[in-house]
């Protein structure tokens, strides 16, 4: 039986999912919250489906023995590869971002031409694509890896040359086709935001999953009649934090992303499970 007060499990593959993390808190701040930041095994984006769908299952094991009552797949690679097959082996109610994503995306869009940029796995799945589509078919849909950038965030250069010069590579034929909506579909790209809407020009809409996935997640408890009602304190373990690898820099980097809560990250053994 799941209990409005148990904490709702979200994981990605290290810091990106602290985007999502930040809405959740921001939209449903009663909740309680267990984040696993998948910090040895990251980046995710490269990997197989096998490989993916593999690691999606023992951090949900893990989340499982936390007694979550919801799970937020906060990475989109994981949630174009294994959300599927994984929300079926629990009764814990599942949510991924490319679907919210998605729908604002197809909401967004005025010229019908929508770009999504995320990782290798996430843009060779066109899982986007399928999902705008199956909302509005007359839209085209353009997707673009950029495998750079989920390390130029986990190494904090947010803002830096480096990023700017990689980004004016990888976006410049996104602009060339004059796409009017950009999908941010990777959890770490919103930490670049910034860099990403200079590069695009104020024509084009950049579309953060993070808050439609918040959204939808109260919706979800909501019709379950799993949304917690009562204020939780912040010392009573309102948010606690995991990952696979050492915990420091997660630490430094999760207090940058979010201002309050994080009093401290485990490093846990994700294999075992
Ligand atoms: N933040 C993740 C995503 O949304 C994965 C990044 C990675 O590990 O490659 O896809």
């Amino acid at each position: 039986m799941l209990n409005k007060n148990a904490p709702i499990g979200v994981f990605d593959s290290g810091v990106g999912g602290l985007t999502v993390v930040k809405e959740i808190m921001h939209q449903i701040p009663n909740e309680r919250i267990v984040y696993f930041g998948d910090t040895a095994r990251v980046p995710y984006g490269s990997k197989s489906k096998e490989t993916i769908t593999k690691y999606s299952r023992q951090i949900v094991r893990f989340l499982q023995m936390q007694n979550v009552k919801a799970i937020v797949v906060a990475c989109n690679t994981a949630s174009a590869y294994a959300l599927d097959e994984i929300e079926k082996e629990t009764d814990i109610p599942m949510i991924g971002v490319v679907k919210p994503g998605a729908k604002v995306a197809a909401e967004t869009t005025q010229n019908g031409k929508i770009g999504v940029i995320g990782t290798e796995g996430t843009v060779n799945s066109r899982i986007y694509s399928q999902y705008i589509k199956e909302l509005n078919p007359k839209v085209s849909v353009i997707g673009k890896a950029c495998p750079l950038f989920v390390p130029l965030v986990e190494e904090g250069l947010l803002q830096d040359p480096v990023t700017d010069e990689i980004a004016k590579r990888y976006l410049s034929e996104l602009i060339d086709i004059d796409i009017d909506t950009l999908v941010l579909g990777c959890t770490h790209y919103p930490l670049i935001r910034s860099t990403v809407g200079r590069t695009m020009g104020e024509n084009v809409t950049l579309v953060n999953p993070a808050y439609e996935t918040a959204r939808e997640l109260k919706e979800l408890l909501e019709k379950r009649e799993l949304l917690n009602e009562e204020p939780v304190k912040l010392g009573d373990e309102k948010y606690r934090f995991f990952v696979s690898d050492s915990s420091e820099k997660f630490k430094r980097f999760a207090n940058s992303i979010i201002k309050y809560g994080i009093l401290s990250a485990k490093t846990i053994n994700i294999e075992e499970y």
